[in-house]
């Protein structure tokens, strides 16, 4: 979700120092509309559950556009979008964890209730999974956290954001009532996704099983 980007980072234009400003201010207003439409009553006859919905869809949508952002750097060979990918996750993750806010207090803070909901109901317990998962990755998102990882360890930790988003996902899924195409449509561009990411590896490693080369590209993404 928040992989850093060493390399890239430094080799993108001075001209990009306005892409992660701008991707947080622009990641940010969701919020800002979020809380004037709940001031001004535009939230509709049920404005937790429109909170609740909108707040979820945003946290799927960042989270996809941050794992999006190797694959598209592999395929085209920019390198803004590795600038931006620890910015859309951690954008990510914020919605998670207001989402999961908004599901509290709707409960009341009743922890009784909220475990008994997060044990019985699969759907809760897969965006509760999902968002358990996503703690560990927001917390070793800093360069320091990575040098005290050391970068195959996190390499490997970090590789659980697919897990994350895919449970986000299935969560999602489980969620929708009648039209289960929205949530089909984010499973299906995770897949691709991850074939993408699977597919531009894979030869690059499988030519040197010394492993010398592969963890260097590792190092990259
Ligand atoms: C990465 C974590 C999560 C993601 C990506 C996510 C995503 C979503 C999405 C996309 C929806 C909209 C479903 C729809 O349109 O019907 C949703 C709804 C919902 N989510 Fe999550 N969610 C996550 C975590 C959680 C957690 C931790 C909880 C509570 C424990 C939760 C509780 C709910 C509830 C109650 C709804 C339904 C609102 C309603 O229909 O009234 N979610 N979530």
């Amino acid at each position: 979700m928040t992989r850093p980007s060493p390399t890239p980072a430094r080799r993108a234009p001075a001209r990009l120092g306005w892409l992660v400003p701008a991707v947080t201010v622009g990641g940010l207003l969701p919020v800002a509309v979020l809380v004037s439409d709940a001031l001004s009553g535009a939230l509709g006859a049920n404005p937790i559950q429109r909170a609740t919905l909108q707040t979820g869809l945003l946290t799927l949508a960042l989270l996809v556009l941050s794992l999006a952002c190797t694959p598209l750097r592999l395929l085209t060979g920019w390198t803004w979008p590795a600038r931006i990918r620890k910015t859309l996750g951690l954008l990510g993750f914020g919605y998670a964890a207001l989402h999961f806010l908004i599901y509290l207090l709707d409960h009341g803070l009743d922890l009784t209730l909220i475990t008994e909901d997060v044990l019985k109901r699969p759907f809760i317990t897969a965006g509760f999974t999902a968002l358990l998962l996503l703690v560990p990755l927001a917390l070793t998102s800093t360069p320091r956290a990575v040098r005290r990882l050391g970068f195959a360890r996190w390499t490997r930790l970090h590789q659980l954001a697919y897990v994350a988003v895919s449970l986000g996902a299935l969560h999602y899924y489980w969620g929708v009532k009648k039209d289960h195409t929205p949530p089909l449509i984010y499973a299906a561009v995770i897949a691709a996704l991850f074939l993408i990411r699977f597919l531009i590896r894979f030869p690059k490693r499988g030519h040197d099983r010394s492993g010398t080369r592969g963890a260097g590209r590792a190092a990259k993404s």
